[in-house]
């Protein structure tokens, strides 16, 4: 399983790189052309993800992984928050997060970025 698109704008994010590269934008530049993170926000962080490592498709990733590419996530940090308060199991693939937030290729000294 990945992450791969804005599902509520329905626009994958091998479409938004390629904006992003063709453009030099960053998410508010994607957000203006596609509507990419204006409704649920929860695609934000991976597309903030998606913007650092150029990957398109990412492992499901809860916000302490984030954390570790310096991307702060409030909006999936709330929605944790309220399944963990309803008893609800909130797991992931941590081995396929840490490939990814592990990477000695990536930047991690950046400011995080607040969703
Ligand atoms: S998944 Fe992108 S705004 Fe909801």
């Amino acid at each position: 399983m990945s992450v791969s698109s804005c599902i509520c704008y329905r626009t994958d994010f091998a479409s938004l790189k390629a904006i992003a590269d063709a453009s030099g934008g960053g998410l508010q530049e994607l957000h203006a052309a596609t509507g990419c993170g204006s409704r649920c926000g929860l695609c934000i962080p991976y597309i903030r993800a998606m913007l650092l490592t150029g990957m398109v498709e990412l492992p499901p990733m809860l916000p302490n992984d984030f954390k570790k590419l310096g991307i702060r996530c409030s909006t999936l940090e709330r929605l944790v928050t309220q399944l963990e308060s309803r008893g609800e199991p909130v797991t992931h693939d941590a081995e396929a997060a840490a490939r990814l937030t592990d990477s000695p290729a990536l930047r991690l000294d950046q400011p995080a970025q607040n969703t």
